[in-house]
């Protein structure tokens, strides 16, 4: 296991190239057991497991040009979707100081970043994720070709290490099919610092369809970040946390033995806590809306006529995750589009081993 002291990097001004340009791209990923609490910088306060995506990504571009001497603040220019955006420019500076001592060397460029995604803008899709680890891999693939020995473990734990100073949930995003992030006493390997891949999965979940309905587009009332603090003082925070601790040892065991019934059950139990945490924060509030409820019970009934394994979960927001064996990707569609009568868009994405 690594240390954060690990990723501390030293170099001389002669190792860096002239120039450095590459794309990096990162998909974004569904927790199974949510992250939601925080204890210290980006540290979350229980393990959680995620699932990472396969076609909703974020595509980033770089050029980036030596200086003759270390600027005091990265110097950086950042187009999302080919315009600039002050809100990410600010979290952007705040990213560079906090990796700062981890990769010293981005201070000694000038650096143009062009991103997109590859779902719609604002769809209410975790673009934090894909996006920090998306700039995770570009910055350590120019640490790379300065020390090409670093082994692909090293590599790995510090990509997710710096993602993860980004956005808590972007260190589940640079590899996959699972990632599990956050210290647990049963599994070893796993650290608060970041996440490590998990790779047991039963046949049974070989390909794993992600349809998310689009409920709710646009910018949600309550961030993360305000629900992460308000755990600090939440009267439910230790049950939870214990809660969550035991429910990614079943997450497992149910993954690799190929049981949908356990890991549907722990699926939405996980996403309605979830919910329930911000239902009784202080102050509460409510992220889902009467769609999301519809969608709930409508999918419950199907499950109950047809017997298919299909599961639901949400992340902080209204909209929905059908989480099913891909399999029944045609009937799932038939569902939404003619019983369901959905008015709703909906982005079908999904798991591969
Ligand atoms: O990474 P953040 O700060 O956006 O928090 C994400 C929290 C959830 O999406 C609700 C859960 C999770 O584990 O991804």
């Amino acid at each position: 296991m690594f240390q954060p002291e690990d990723f501390i990097f030293h170099f001389n001004k002669e190792e860096l190239p002239e120039q450095f340009t590459t794309t990096g791209e990162a998909p974004s990923n569904i927790a199974i057991v949510k992250y939601w609490g925080k204890k210290g910088l980006q540290i979350s306060m229980n393990t959680s497991i995620s699932f990472t995506l396969t076609k909703s990504k974020t595509i980033t571009s770089v050029h980036a040009k030596k200086l003759s001497k270390p600027h005091d603040e990265v110097l950086f220019s950042f187009l999302f979707e080919r315009k600039e955006n002050p809100v990410f420019n600010k979290k952007l500076k705040d990213f560079f100081r906090r990796i700062e001592a981890y990769a010293p060397y981005i201070k000694n460029y000038k650096w143009h970043f062009e991103s997109r995604n590859t779902f719609p803008h604002s769809s209410g899709i975790a673009s934090s994720a894909s996006g920090f680890a998306a700039l995770a891999k570009i910055i350590m693939e120019l640490e790379q070709k300065i020390r090409p020995e670093n082994s692909p473990e090293f590599h790995l734990a510090k990509t997710s290490f710096i993602a993860r100073l980004g956005s808590g949930s972007a260190a589940r995003s640079v590899a996959g099919p699972v990632m599990i992030w956050g210290k647990h006493n049963e599994i070893k390997e796993t650290s608060d610092n970041y996440a490590i891949v998990w790779n047991h999965l039963h046949k049974n979940f070989n390909t794993i369809s992600d349809f998310i309905i689009l409920v709710e587009e646009g910018t949600k009332q309550v961030s993360s970040t305000t629900g992460h603090a308000l755990m600090q003082q939440h009267p439910f925070k230790e049950k939870r946390i214990s809660i969550a601790q035991q429910r990614v040892i079943q997450t497992m065991n149910a993954l690799e033995t190929g049981d949908w019934e356990q890991f549907g059950k722990i699926l939405e139990e996980e996403a309605l806590m979830l919910h329930a945490m911000m239902m009784t924060s202080d102050p509460y509030y409510l992220l889902m809306k009467p769609e999301t409820l519809k969608i709930i019970q409508s999918l419950w009934d199907y499950r109950k006529q047809t017997s298919i394994p299909v599961y639901f979960t949400l992340d902080a927001g209204a909209n929905v995750h059908l989480i099913f064996p891909a399999s029944y990707n045609n009937q799932i569609k038939d569902w939404l589009e003619s019983d369901l009568k959905l008015d709703k868009n909906y982005i079908s994405d999904y798991i591969s081993s």
